[in-house]
C-alpha cells in the first residue's frame, strides 16, 4: 500500500496504525511485518472490533490520537491513513503520535486531496451543488476538511518538531463493478458525502444519482477511478537533538 511504501517500512519494525478503521492499512502492515509487530487504535468501538476480528494477533485498542495508551518511545513507525483531517485537535494528535515514537522513528500520514484530484468526491460534490447548492457548498469536503491543501501536512509536521520532513503525492485507483457498486455506499450514510446523500428527499437523491453518473460518464460496466492523496513523513529527534537545534 502506498503509505507503507512512502514511510519506508523496514522488516522488523514495530508499527502503530492510528485511526485504523476496519484495518485496511493494518492488514498491509501485517502482511509486511507479521501481527506481533503491529498495533492499532481507533476511537470507534465497531472499527476496533472489526480490526480485531479481521487481523488476529494485532493489538487493537479503543483510543483517540490525542490520548494514546502507550508509553514514550515505543514504536519504530507511527502511521495514520486518511485520519488527520478528522482529528478535533490535529496538533495534539500528531504531537502524541510523536511522543510514542522512538528517537529516529518515522511518523507518517496521508489525507485525500479532497479539493483537487479525488475524482469520486469532486464529482459527487459538483453534482450535489446542482441539486442542493447551499447545503452542498457548506458540506463539501474540499471546502471543510482541514490539513488537506498541498503542503499543509508538512507545516503540521514541522510545527510539532519532526525533522527531515518529506511531502509528496500518492496516486491510487479503485475498481468498481459498475455505477451501482459506487453509488450504494453513499446510501449507507458513511462520511460527510453519505450523510448529505441520506439527508436528501427521494426526488433530490435520484437527481443526485443521475447527475453523478453522467459526470463520471459510467454505466453498468466495470470501471476504475483515480485519486490523489497528500502524504507526509518526518523523523523523531531525541530531546538532546531538539535542544541542540
Ligand atoms: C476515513 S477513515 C480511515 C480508516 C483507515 N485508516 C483506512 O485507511 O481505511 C477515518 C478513521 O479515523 C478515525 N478517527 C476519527 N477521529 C480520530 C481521532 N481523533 N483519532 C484517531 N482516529 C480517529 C475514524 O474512527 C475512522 O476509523
Amino acid at each position: 500500500m502506498a503509505l507503507a511504501e512512502f514511510a519506508g517500512i523496514q522488516p522488523g519494525a514495530s508499527v502503530l496504525d492510528v485511526g485504523c478503521g476496519p484495518g485496511a492499512l493494518a492488514g498491509e502492515l501485517v502482511r509486511r511485518l507479521g501481527a506481533p509487530l503491529v498495533s492499532a487504535v481507533d476511537p470507534s468501538q465497531p472499527f476496533v472490533d472489526a480490526c480485531r476480528a479481521r487481523l488476529l494477533g494485532v493489538e487493537a485498542a479503543l483510543a483517540s490520537a490525542d490520548e494514546l495508551p502507550f508509553g514514550d518511545d515505543t514504536f519504530d513507525i507511527v502511521l495514520s491513513q486518511l485520519v488527520v483531517n478528522f482529528m478535533r485537535d490535529a496538533r495534539a494528535g500528531v504531537r502524541e503520535m510523536t511522543r510514542v515514537a522512538r528517537p529516529g522513528a518515522i511518523v507518517a500520514s496521508c489525507v485525500w486531496d479532497y479539493a483537487g484530484e479525488m475524482t469520486l468526491l469532486r464529482a459527487f460534490w459538483e453534482a450535489a451543488r446542482e441539486v442542493d447548492p447551499e447545503r452542498a457548498a457548506a458540506a463539501d469536503e474540499g471546502v471543510v476538511m482541514p490539513w488537506c491543501g498541498e503542503g499543509e501536512l508538512a507545516e503540521l509536521w514541522c510545527g510539532v518538531g519532526l525533522r527531515d520532513v518529506r511531502f509528496g503525492a500518492l496516486r491510487v485507483s479503485a475498481p468498481y463493478a459498475g455505477f451501482e457498486d459506487l453509488w450504494s455506499p453513499f446510501l449507507a450514510g458513511v462520511a460527510p458525502s453519505g450523510a448529505f446523500c441520506r439527508s436528501l428527499d427521494e426526488t433530490r437523491r435520484a437527481a443526485l444519482r443521475e447527475r453523478l453518473r453522467r459526470r463520471l460518464g459510467v454505466g453498468d460496466d466495470p470501471f476504475e477511478l483515480h485519486a490523489r492523496a497528500w502524504a507526509v513523513a518526518g523523523t523523531v529527534v531525541s530531546d538532546d537533538d531538539s535542544r541542540r537545534h
